[in-house]
């Protein structure tokens, strides 16, 4: 196959036009295209959230949202990074909190101002509920706060978004939390294995594993043995 084959597509990076493969991710049209990635990259399976990246396409007035790794190219496409979202790092001690809407006004206050305008749920790449899930930690309903947010990546796109300037996966990741803290609890397995951890199961094979090099380390971590269910 040869590149007339491949159908391809205008998109402008930054502002400089691209002629790239129309069956790329934008993360991979921008590779394609020459760009390296230092920064906005991270698992590039969806699953990071780093790759946060805004676009519009020609003759449209919406600004979307998407994650760079995930989203296909469209012709027209007006693609620009944004790397990072600025937050101020607010720290508490989880063990001291309570699961309820106080929690939240205490550490967040800026989610009073929430104008249910829906914008952070128009943002989100995930096509999450976001706006549902701020005003749920208003009511100081965790379960529903947890629930609703619990597929957020913590892109920033909604806090970018925001007019109240909230940065609403911090809501979210509290919530979630406080769910598991105080309304799940932790579950078996996690206990019995915490137990196993306790009575020295492992310590064999991490004292084995302090003794390796990079290389080896890399390797069986590259080819262990996962159980997912
Ligand atoms: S690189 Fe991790 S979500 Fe895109």
């Amino acid at each position: 196959m040869t590149e007339n084959d491949i159908k391809m597509v205008t998109i402008y990076v930054m502002g400089k036009k691209q002629r790239v493969p129309a069956d790329l991710t934008i993360m991979k049209a921008m590779e394609y295209a020459g760009h390296q990635f230092r920064r906005g990259a991270g698992c590039r399976g969806g699953f990071c959230g780093a790759c946060a990246t805004v676009y519009r396409k020609r003759g449209s007035y919406k600004l979307q949202g998407a994650l760079a790794c995930q989203k296909i190219v469209e012709d027209g496409m007006i693609i620009a990074q944004i790397p990072f979202s600025p937050q101020e790092k607010v720290t508490y001690k989880i063990n001291e909190l309570k699961a309820e809407a106080n929690t939240f006004l205490e550490y967040y206050p800026e989610i009073a101002r929430c104008l249910a305008c829906n914008t952070c749920t128009k943002a989100c790449p995930q096509d999450i509920m976001v706006m549902d899930y701020v005003q749920a930690a208003l009511r100081g309903d965790v379960a529903q706060a947890a629930k609703i947010s619990f597929d957020c990546l913590g892109c920033g796109l909604c806090a970018m978004r925001c007019p109240a300037e909230i940065v609403p996966y911090n809501i979210g990741q509290l919530a979630r939390r406080l769910e598991s803290k105080y309304l799940e609890g932790p579950t078996g397995h996690v206990l019995k294995m915490c137990e196993e951890v306790k009575a020295g199961k492992f310590d064999a094979e991490i004292e084995e594993m302090k003794k390796m090099d990079k290389a080896t380390i890399a390797k069986k971590y590259n080819t262990r043995e996962m159980k997912i269910k």
